[in-house]
């Protein structure tokens, strides 16, 4: 018998309406390795597919949230790869995370540190326990938080908090991250899961349409995902006109349509 399949360090569970996405590599504070990158985008794609999922609790396993992309996968790429793969990959994961049509609820149970927060940035929704500490150390390591860590970072967080954070290597407390809107809620430590399902609960009980367009209706206004927002707008309308029915049966039947 062969042995199995080892289990992948992005776990998706679904209970109730809510998809709990969670880092499961707690002995490395959930560093995010390449093979973790691409499994968070498969993951976001099978979420996005699945209808029981209502709303997606982001949490990691153990002490932190996450510490950031590996520095020991990242260090032994080449110049060329990082830029090729590595940034590029991580870019195509949190793009399908932030865009998810589900709204996302990030749980900072832990530190959330480089790439961790960036991936929290993802989040429509950040609830901090107190006792954890938010930053950008990447610079002191001679790199870029390049993860849009100066992008989407900037967008929802502001571009002087990210200066404060990336530039000059201020870490901030939950308290200090909730009063630059960097979190949306702190709580003592051991209550942001609990926090995340009453919050979840709430989403639930909204219009599930209504809370999917209102969402990316305001991605679209951030900037978030202008093109892709607009068409899909425009092609459910279109898609509800006769027009396509009539279309398509022109189609199959190997006539010209008669749109009159
Ligand atoms: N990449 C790879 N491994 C990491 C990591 C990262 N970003 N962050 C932590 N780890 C590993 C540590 O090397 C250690 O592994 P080991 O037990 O095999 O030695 C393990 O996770 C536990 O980390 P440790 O440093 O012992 O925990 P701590 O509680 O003393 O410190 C931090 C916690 C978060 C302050 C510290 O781990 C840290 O500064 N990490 C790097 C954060 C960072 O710079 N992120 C940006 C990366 S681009």
């Amino acid at each position: 018998m062969s042995d199995p399949a080892p289990p992948s360090l992005i776990d998706l569970r679904v209970e109730g309406a809510i998809g709990y996405l969670r880092l499961n590599r707690p002995d490395k504070l959930n560093a995010l390795t390449a093979e973790m990158v691409g499994d968070l985008h498969h993951r976001c794609y099978e979420i996005e597919r699945r209808d029981d999922i209502r709303v997606v609790i982001l949490s990691g396993e153990g002490k932190a949230f996450c510490a950031g992309g590996d520095i020991e996968a990242w260090s032994d790429e080449s110049p060329e790869a990082f830029g090729r793969h590595w940034v590029r990959d991580g870019h195509a994961a949190f793009d399908a995370l932030a865009r998810l049509r589900q709204p996302l609820i990030a749980v900072l149970d832990g530190h959330a540190l480089g790439g961790g927060l960036e991936l929290a940035a993802c989040a429509d929704y950040r609830i901090a326990e107190s006792h954890i500490k938010i930053g950008q150390p990447e610079t002191g390591l001679g790199i870029i938080p390049g993860w849009s860590g100066t992008q989407r970072a900037v967008r929802r967080f502001g571009a002087q908090n990210v200066r404060q954070m990336a530039v000059m290597g201020v870490v901030f407390t939950a308290e200090q991250a909730l009063g630059k809107g960097i979190v949306d809620r702190v709580v003592e430590q051991g209550q942001a899961m609990a926090a995340a399902q009453a919050v979840a609960q709430q989403v639930i009980a909204r219009g599930p349409r209504a809370t999917e367009l209102t969402k990316m209706a305001v991605n679209a206004a951030e900037g978030e995902e202008t093109e892709r927002v607009i068409e899909a707008f425009v092609g459910s309308i279109a898609a509800a006109s006769p027009e396509l029915a009539e279309g398509l049966a022109a189609f199959r039947a190997k006539r010209k349509p008669d749109f009159s």
